[in-house]
């Protein structure tokens, strides 16, 4: 637990199955090298130094989409209300050593209760899109069967208050909180996982679908099948190279699968998911470190992504281990799902190298993903320990526009924890968080003038909440929550992204 969870992510490839070795053996895979590729971005200076200063406002396309985004399990609370059923990361914040201080999401920031006070928020942000995900326990408690209606109703008032308040409601189906039920047949390595996520996804389009158009169906199926299959870090807390191989092949098929059932409920939805991406760069200028950058892009950005839009794994991993994966025949059109539009998530950058012949003869692993990866040591860190890279954001959006014709893109996560609390007169100066969305978003508009098709941006978070296994000991929010009486304060950096959003462009700075 003292690692995390992008560390582990990090080091996921390279540890894999072997996780239990001593803590020496991870230190492997962390390189200390300087990445090659990214001589072109400014060189960093102080903490969230400015780079990218302008005398003049940077204006973002016409009705582009300013939002935040959060998920159900990190801000709901209510877990065992009104009829819900069991989660996954009920279970596995319920079970001791599993989360930093043994916290849980049990409360949260008791979104199920205080819901009109978050749009309150958003308004007060002037944010004209809210990213937010159904609890699927919630709207069907056992996974199959019959709905929730309690459930139903809960996400069906927030969508019409959302509505009200001129916020679109941009959903996303499944962010992590699987079904218990469902783990206790097999968990996503059960190929039947696959028909269950459909029906359910028709199930919640039937209800909000006459007034949800953009949906989501899956937030970061790499995370979620390395860090709940692999590693054993998230839920369902499994550590199988097996299981992950199992895992990814079922949530494939359920990308496709779900994504025509959704289109069969309601033929007008707008239907994507969120991937989890990350700019490669090699640790060298080497041809093996190159190429492991290449392998690193196909396991972090495309893994969930070549399926969906080619009906193929990425071609940069060769030693496809199909039987493990119990690929069948057919099924590389049933993974097909013409997404409408790409999610990306993105906080930071990955360098990659190549792991030595004696390491990928001897581990199952390095043979299927010969490649190391560690994350960039030499922008700022943020509380989380992740480093500070604008440039990811630019050189990610610019490779999916180049590799994938020009799709429609949403940045549907990025933030940074930075853990500053209020201060005199309860005014929470949190300026790294500025400096860090002013970077990233700087980033992101020289991405959209030199030819992206970006419609929106999604902060992460509009309020600090549960953090996973890190528990409520990383704050990420717009707005700061007191977790003892539930209140929020917009932070400085939410008022700040309140101008942003009212401009509709990045003001110019006050010194510049
Ligand atoms: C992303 C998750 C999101 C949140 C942020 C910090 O990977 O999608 O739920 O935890 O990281």
């Amino acid at each position: 637990m003292s690692r995390s969870r992008r560390e582990f992510l990090h080091s996921s490839l390279c540890v894999g199955a072997l996780a239990a070795l001593p803590a020496g053996f991870f230190s492997a895979c962390s390189l200390s090298s300087e990445a090659v590729g990214a001589s072109d971005s400014a060189a960093p200076g102080s903490p969230f130094a400015k780079r990218f200063a302008s005398a003049s406002a940077i204006p973002f396309p016409k009705n582009f989409f300013w939002g935040t985004a959060t998920a159900s399990y990190q801000i709901e609370g209510a877990w065992s209300e009104d009829g819900k059923g069991e989660s996954i990361w009920d279970r596995f914040a319920h079970t001791a050593g599993k989360i930093k201080n043994a916290d849980t999401g049990d409360v949260a920031c008791d979104s199920y209760h205080r819901w009109r006070e978050d749009i309150a928020l958003m308004r007060a942000m002037n944010l004209n899109s809210y990213r937010f995900s159904i609890s699927w326990p919630r709207v069907q408690p056992s996974g199959s069967g019959a709905a929730n209606p309690k459930g139903l109703d809960y996400y069906s008032r927030l969508v019409d208050a959302l509505l009200e308040a001129k916020i679109r409601p941009f959903v996303t189906l499944y962010h992590w909180d699987l079904p218990q039920a469902l783990e206790d047949t097999g968990g996503w390595a059960n190929r039947d996982t696959a028909a269950r996520f459909a029906e359910y996804a028709a199930l919640v389009a039937r209800s909000l679908g006459d007034r949800v158009t953009n949906w989501m169906l899956f937030n970061e199926p790499a995370a979620f099948v390395d860090l709940g299959y692999l590693e054993g870090a998230h839920a369902p807390g499994r550590k199988s190279l097996l299981d992950f191989l199992r895992a990814t092949h079922v949530v494939n098929l359920a990308q496709g699968e779900g994504f025509r059932a959704l289109k069969a409920t309601r033929p007008a939805a707008r239907v994507g998911t969120a991937f989890s991406m990350s700019s490669c760069e090699p640790a060298t200028n080497s041809e093996a470190d190159k190429l492991a950058a290449e392998r690193a892009h196909a396991i972090t950005n495309v893994w969930f992504l070549e399926p969906a839009l080619h009906g193929r794994y990425p071609e940069a991993l060769t030693f496809l281990p199909e039987t493990a994966m119990r690929i069948k025949s057919g099924d590389m059109e049933k993974v097909r799902a013409p997404l409408d539009f790409l999610g990306i998530n993105l906080y930071y950058r990955t360098i990659a190298s190549a792991p030595s012949t004696m390491e990928r003869v001897t581990h199952a692993q390095d043979w299927l993903f010969p490649v190391r990866m560690a994350g960039g040591q030499q922008g700022p860190k943020t509380d989380a320990g992740w480093e500070v890279w604008p440039q990811a954001l630019y050189d990610m959006v610019m490779r999916i526009t180049r590799d994938y014709n020009r799709p429609v893109i949403e940045i549907t996560e990025s933030g940074c924890a930075c853990n500053d609390g209020p201060g005199a007169h309860g005014i929470v100066h949190d300026a790294r968080r500025v400096e860090y969305h002013r970077e990233y978003l700087a980033a992101l508009s020289r991405a959209i003038q030199d030819g992206a098709d970006v419609r929106g941006y999604h902060a992460w978070t509009l309020m600090d909440n549960f953090e996973w296994a890190e528990g409520f000991s990383q704050r990420f929010g717009l707005a700061y929550v007191d977790f003892k009486t539930q209140q929020r304060t917009i932070k400085e950096s939410g008022r700040w992204y309140a101008k942003v959003a009212a401009g509709n462009a990045l003001p110019v700075e006050p010194h510049s």
